[in-house]
């Protein structure tokens, strides 16, 4: 099935590891032109490296913190300047630390809304005209199963990304009649260093050993196991194709039927 991708230029956040990783890879095997970002180092750079020689695609790398107010516009700017107008932005970053909601810190609030909200809605922003005035354009967000169904612990997270979702959902009908389509996806819980630190954490927390704390989670997921960060990239890339023209304003859970609501 040909996506309609090739030579399309995206920027993809979070790129040097997990979910972002794959949804480059995923994107970069559709012949998309790359511009990964993440806070930069060994990790982006080997990734850069990996897709180049495997894929034979262009490949820039940004190194920018998503806590840090300045960001979106630095980011938004080097993509242009090293490829050209970017077609396809992933709005992604790490999570925020675990917290009881009961015990949260006003200078964590503002950090989570920064890394969550802030900096992916500026982001955006930042290249919708752009999008909208070339007739194309995919916005794609990876949120957590946390705005459908808030995680216990993960407070900042559950509230922060519901105000992006709202955005996003705002934005939506606004851009559709330019061509722009603005989604999201839904992790549960997919195999990386993220959900590992978490299950860390727990273990830790509960006094149970790690290997127990895994078993525990995927049994609570009717498929029986943690998705792999394939599994997410491959609909990711979907949602930029071509074909996906008339979906807009939606958040797909990516979950092996965790969420249990409707
Ligand atoms: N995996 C899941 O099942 C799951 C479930 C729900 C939600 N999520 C959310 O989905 C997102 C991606 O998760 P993941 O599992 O792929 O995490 P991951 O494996 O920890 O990867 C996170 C990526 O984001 C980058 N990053 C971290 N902090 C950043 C910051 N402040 N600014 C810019 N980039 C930053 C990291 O690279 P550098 O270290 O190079 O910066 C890395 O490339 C996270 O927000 C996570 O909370 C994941």
């Amino acid at each position: 099935m040909d996506l309609g991708l090739k030579g399309r230029i995206a920027l993809v956040g979070g790129a040097s590891a997990g979910l972002g990783r794959a949804t480059a890879d995923r994107l970069a095997s559709e012949g998309c032109k790359l511009a990964l970002w993440s806070r930069g180092g060994e990790a982006l750079e080997k990734a850069a490296e990996e897709i180049r020689a495997h894929y034979s695609v262009v490949v820039a790398t940004i190194a920018g913190d998503a806590t840090d107010p300045a960001t979106a516009a630095k980011v938004a700017w080097q993509a242009e300047r090293a490829l050209g107008p970017i077609d396809i932005a992933i709005l992604n970053a790490g999570g925020p630390i675990a917290s009881e909601a009961t015990k949260t810190d006003p200078d964590e609030w503002r950090r989570s809304f920064q890394l969550l909200a802030i900096t992916p809605i500026e982001l955006a922003t930042a290249l919708l005209p752009g999008m909208r005035s070339r007739g194309w354009g995919r916005i794609v967000s990876i949120m957590s199963s946390g705005i459908r169904q808030p995680i216990p612990e993960l407070a900042y997270s559950n509230a922060c990304r519901s105000a992006l979702a709202a955005w996003l959902k705002t934005i939506a009908p606004e851009v559709i009649a330019d061509g722009v389509t603005v989604n999201g996806v839904v992790p549960g819980r997919l195999d990386t260093a993220r959900v590992a630190a978490l299950d860390k954490a727990r273990a830790e927390k509960t006094g149970s050993t790690l290997a127990d704390v895994r078993a525990q989670s995927e049994r609570s997921i009717p498929a029986g196991r943690y998705g792999q960060p394939d599994e997410l990239a491959a609909y990711v890339t979907w949602l930029c194709s071509d074909l996906a023209r008339y979906q807009t304003g939606t958040f797909v859970p990516i979950d092996g039927g965790m969420i249990r609501g409707i």
